[in-house]
């Protein structure tokens, strides 16, 4: 029987909190206890974004530091201030992996053994929770893949989290460093950057572009709504074994283009912005988990597909300013690597 740990008093540190699921993580933090303390520790690289932290940028609750994990002097100096860590930063674009991996390397590996080593060397961690990916598994056609199975990553970015993934598993096994290892299925929801394919195809479909759908369009994802992704982390830090590894998905299989017609059918616009192009290389078939355990611990997920991709298209109709602004600046990138974004 595993001791139940608490969040109310703590302080928790939280790496990568101004991205996607950070973001939303901290809110649903502040949201549920009134007494926690958050430091977020972001280096802002392209996806950081302070705009989605502006409600609590005030809060008493909440402090923010700006820097990279890589950074030893930094992360020794604020991981005695904390009694637990929540490990999510980290580069997480297959695309850009692909055009250039070295970013990946140096942040989501080696950030991470600055993080686990410094919080082996201070010792005072009641947890560390490192979010890893359902992507280190690679693909598969039939089956689901049970947590003792074989990693078998295919991208430069899935590979980057294999082995950022077994390292915090070693620092558990070698030094008793308190890990618990999640790995989550494709998330969407709010403050997901419009490079991703559900963000990126709402707000396409929005400025009457096209949806570039790779190869044939029948990968399969199985899509994880942010806020029940956030309910699963605070449950594993609550009830989750020390040491273990729990699979985080939702059992919302679909096909992209399935997914892609469901847009343009959300936002009235026609099907026949989708458009098939070239097929990203080594690209995945299909992503499926076996979620037994964490189910075991009390987690469901608690929104539909149907209710998650609702919420999501309206909020990205609510909040054009936010996602235009990111898509001028991230319109360099793309013109940077033109060939590649051109043929998709
Ligand atoms: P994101 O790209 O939206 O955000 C990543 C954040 O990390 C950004 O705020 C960025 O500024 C910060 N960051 C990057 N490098 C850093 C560094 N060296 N030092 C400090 N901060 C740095 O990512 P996300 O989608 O929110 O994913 C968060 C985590 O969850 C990642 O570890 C990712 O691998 C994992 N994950 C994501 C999904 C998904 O569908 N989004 C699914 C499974 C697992
Ligand atoms: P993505 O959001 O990049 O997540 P991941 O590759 O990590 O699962 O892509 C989700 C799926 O959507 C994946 O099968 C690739 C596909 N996709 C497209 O078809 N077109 C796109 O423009 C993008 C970004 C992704």
């Amino acid at each position: 029987m595993v001791e139940e740990r608490s969040l109310t008093g703590k302080t928790i540190l939280v790496t990568g909190g101004a991205g996607f699921i950070g973001s939303n993580l901290i809110h649903y933090l502040l949201e549920n206890y009134s007494e926690i303390k958050i430091i977020n520790l972001d280096k802002l690289t392209y996806a950081g974004n302070l705009d989605n932290l502006r409600d609590v940028e005030t809060d008493p609750r909440y402090e923010f530091i700006q820097g990279d994990i890589r950074d030893r002097a930094l992360v020794a100096k604020v991981i005695p201030k904390v009694q637990g860590i929540i490990h999510l930063a980290a580069e997480t674009h297959v695309d850009r992996s692909i055009l250039d991996a070295g970013e990946f390397i140096l942040t989501d590996v080696f950030g991470t053994f600055v993080l686990l080593d410094v919080a082996r060397q201070i010792g005072q961690l009641e947890f560390f929770l490192h979010v890893s990916t359902d992507e280190v598994y690679g693909s598969r056609e039939t089956g689901y893949f049970s947590e003792d199975d074989a990693l078998n990553p295919s991208s430069p970015y899935a590979a980057s989290k294999a082995g950022a993934d077994r390292l915090a598993h070693a620092y558990w096994v070698t030094y008793r460093l308190p890990v618990i290892i999640v790995r989550p299925s494709n998330n969407y929801g709010p403050y997901q950057y419009p490079e991703k394919f559900i963000p990126l195809f709402i707000t396409n479909a929005l400025e009457g572009k096209t949806l570039p759908l790779y190869g044939t369009g029948e990968n399969v994802r199985d899509w994880l709504f942010v806020e029940d992704h956030c309910r699963a982390l605070e449950l594993v830090i609550k009830k989750g074994k020390i040491g273990e590894v729990y699979n985080i998905g939702a059992n919302n299989e679909i096909p992209n283009i399935k997914v892609a017609r469901q847009i343009t059918q959300h936002l009235g616009k026609s099907e026949d912005l989708i458009k098939l192009v070239k097929d990203r290389p080594g690209h995945d078939q299909r992503y499926a988990l076996d979620c037994q355990k964490i189910r075991r611990l009390g987690w469901a997920p608690q929104v539909s597909f149907e209710e998650g991709l609702q919420r999501t298209v309206e909020w990205y109709c609510q909040h054009e300013e936010w996602w235009r602004k990111i898509k001028e600046k991230s319109s360099d990138y793309r013109r940077f690597y033109k060939q590649y974004y051109q043929d998709r």
